[in-house]
């Protein structure tokens, strides 16, 4: 995916590391598939975001939404990357939090109005920062910890965007 201005307009202003990895590590691959596809993970995020753009009637919060869904897109491919390169096949399901279980369309919150799907879509963003947080101090590889810290900058954008506008 290229780092066009139209999808870099939702994320840090801050370059992305090379997508790599110290070395194969099976065990931090199924670490990161919880980052990719649990309940908190980015075929969450992205999957929410565009419920929310295309069911909210405020078109400028739905552009936003879809504008984030674009940033998550860019985590989803580095974590696919990272799992790949660590050896995992980046299947859409995680083995860490509850064992086997693939990603499933209840994990995205649908929400009844615009205020409770931002607020929403914010404590989303803080849990996933908390979990980014958990997965750097479990893995070992300097690279793979630079990766996930650049996409916590991204994560703490999109909160920063989410609350602007739900003033
Ligand atoms: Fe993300």
């Amino acid at each position: 995916m290229g780092q066009s201005d139209n999808i870099m307009k939702c994320s840090a202003k801050l370059k992305y590391p090379e997508v790599r990895v110290e070395k194969s590590n099976y065990n931090y691959g199924l670490i990161l598939l919880d980052d990719l596809a649990s309940p908190i993970s980015e075929v969450t995020a992205v999957m929410q975001y565009l419920n929310h753009a295309y069911t909210i009637s405020d078109g400028k919060t739905g552009g936003l939404m879809e504008c984030i869904a674009k940033s998550e897109m860019i985590h989803f491919e580095i974590l696919s990357e990272l799992i790949r390169k660590l050896g995992v096949t980046p299947v859409y399901a995680n083995f860490c939090g509850s064992c086997g279980t693939y990603w499933n369309a209840s994990y995205v919150y649908y929400g009844y109005d615009t205020k409770d799907r931002i607020d929403n879509d914010i404590q989303g963003e803080k849990a996933a920062i908390a979990q980014y947080k958990r997965h750097i101090d479990m893995i070992d590889d300097k690279y793979v910890k630079e990766n996930l810290e650049r996409i916590i900058k991204d994560e703490e954008c999109h909160i920063a965007l989410l609350t602007e506008a739900g003033k």
